[in-house]
């Protein structure tokens, strides 16, 4: 079957089986392999891109459901010549040890400082007018991403510096 996406602001039109899922379609269709596989079973954040400027772990969608949507991977955001203000973050902070979980991190805060941005209220701070974001903010909003090294301070510390 074909569905179409715009992938990274690009139209593409993709074949695929009927059960394929979104993130098997970016990494053995379009050839966009930052985004990674680790348990493809929503269990480790390491496939996670943005779905309509949402946050999704990629393993848990069927490319057949999302006709017609927006899809942002790591490919999208920076270039190794032109690095986003995050990704340097991540670089000058030795945010990763591997690098395995890093596109997925990157990804996760990416959607982490929109959701901010958009009032998204704290989940840890008391005051909800007012929500902190603090070292335990975000260790609770990047929860859902796993780094197998244990880089996590670093992350934490990527993401608090790139912070607007
Ligand atoms: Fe998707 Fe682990 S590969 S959550």
């Amino acid at each position: 079957m074909q569905t179409s996406l715009t992938v990274n602001g690009q139209t593409r039109e993709v074949d695929h089986d009927a059960r394929q899922t979104l993130l098997d379609t970016l990494r053995d269709g379009l050839g966009l392999t930052g985004t990674k596989k680790g348990c493809d079973h929503g269990q480790c954040g390491a496939c996670t891109v943005l779905l309509n400027g949402e946050r999704v772990n990629s393993c848990l969608c069927l490319t057949a459901m999302h006709d017609g949507d927006e899809v942002t991977t790591i490919e999208g955001i920076g270039t190794p010549e032109t690095l986003n203000a995050l990704q340097k973050a991540f670089v000058e902070s030795d945010g990763y040890q591997c690098g395995y979980c890093t596109p997925g991190q990157i990804m996760s805060a990416t959607a982490l400082f929109e959701e901010v941005k958009k009032g998204a209220p704290s989940y840890v701070s008391a005051d909800l007018e007012a929500p902190t974001f603090d070292d335990a903010e975000i260790a609770e909003r990047m929860s859902g991403n796993l780094c197998r090294c244990s880089a996590y301070p670093m992350i934490r510390e990527a993401i608090a510096m790139s912070r607007e």
